[in-house]
């Protein structure tokens, strides 16, 4: 994860491009649609990883009294998500400044491992995903949107992108194998890539035709920046090089 990517001024700008408290895609529809794609129990204990500035675990507490336990790497993001918290009063949402590899809970702490977005930056998944296995409840749910990448070598421009970005990007049905050997069963990925493309679309639209005010809140080059990276990322999921997945799986109900 590069140094700037996740700054004070990386953080909001881009949220200025994904909307207020949101630093994933398609907010706060997607995170609706996914909520009630899955039994939700009202009260469920949530562990969202990459929590960011906490728009995701804010609306879960608010609309289904989860209580949410938000992870994120950076002094930034958790600064923000917990001063916002305090604004609005929420309550049932706790953020950990972390590395996910690092922290650890008792087996069965969690009904629902949730997490936008942020798997890109992890390479040994495989590992992470039995530790995300052991934390859940029996019966209990994983929702997992990352990329993912295409089958084959894809363009040089893709392939220099992913290098440069340190995404070590797995296949989507090898990301859903490798859930599955992490023991989690009625696993399933939906290839979401066309929704990415309209959505990135609509994004750079929404940059281009309010370039003044952003270029006023933030500097032209971070809108040069922003602009170069979106397109690039639109380009690379127009060609079917980058992937959009949405995963799901359960452990057993009996564990
Ligand atoms: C693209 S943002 C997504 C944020 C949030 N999921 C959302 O949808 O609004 C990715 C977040 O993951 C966090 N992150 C990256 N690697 C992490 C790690 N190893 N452990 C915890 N958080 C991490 C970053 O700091 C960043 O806030």
């Amino acid at each position: 994860m590069s140094s700037e990517q996740y700054s004070l001024t990386g953080i909001l700008r881009y949220e200025w491009i994904f909307g207020y408290g949101f630093l994933g895609y398609g907010e706060p529809g997607v995170t609706r649609n996914l909520i009630e794609a899955i039994n939700w129990p009202s009260g469920c204990r949530v562990l969202d990883v990459g929590s960011g500035l906490g728009g995701p675990a804010f609306l879960m507490a608010r609309e289904h009294g989860a209580r949410v336990t938000g992870v994120d790497l950076t002094e930034a993001t958790v600064g923000l998500a917990r001063q916002r918290q305090e604004e609005q009063g929420i309550s049932g949402v706790d953020f950990i400044q972390g590395d996910i590899h690092d922290l650890d809970w008792p087996p069965e702490s969690f009904d629902v491992i949730w997490s936008r977005e942020t798997l890109l930056h992890v390479p040994d998944k495989e590992k992470l995903f039995k530790k995300f296995h052991l934390w859940l409840s029996p019966g209990g749910a994983l929702v997992i949107t990352d990329y993912a990448r295409r089958q084959g070598r894809g363009s040089d421009r893709f392939e220099e992108y992913v290098e440069a970005s340190g995404y070590p990007l797995p296949e989507l049905d090898r990301y859903a194998r490798i859930l599955t050997e992490a023991g989690f069963v009625d696993v399933s990925v939906e290839d979401r890539s066309e929704t990415l493309a309209d959505l990135l679309q609509e994004q750079l639209d929404k940059l281009e035709s309010n370039k003044k005010e952003f270029c006023e809140t933030f500097s032209r080059e971070d809108y040069e920046y922003l602009k170069g990276r979106w397109q690039l990322k639109f380009d690379c999921c127009r060609d079917g090089d980058m992937k959009w997945g949405w995963f799901m799986g359960r452990k057993t109900k009996t564990g």
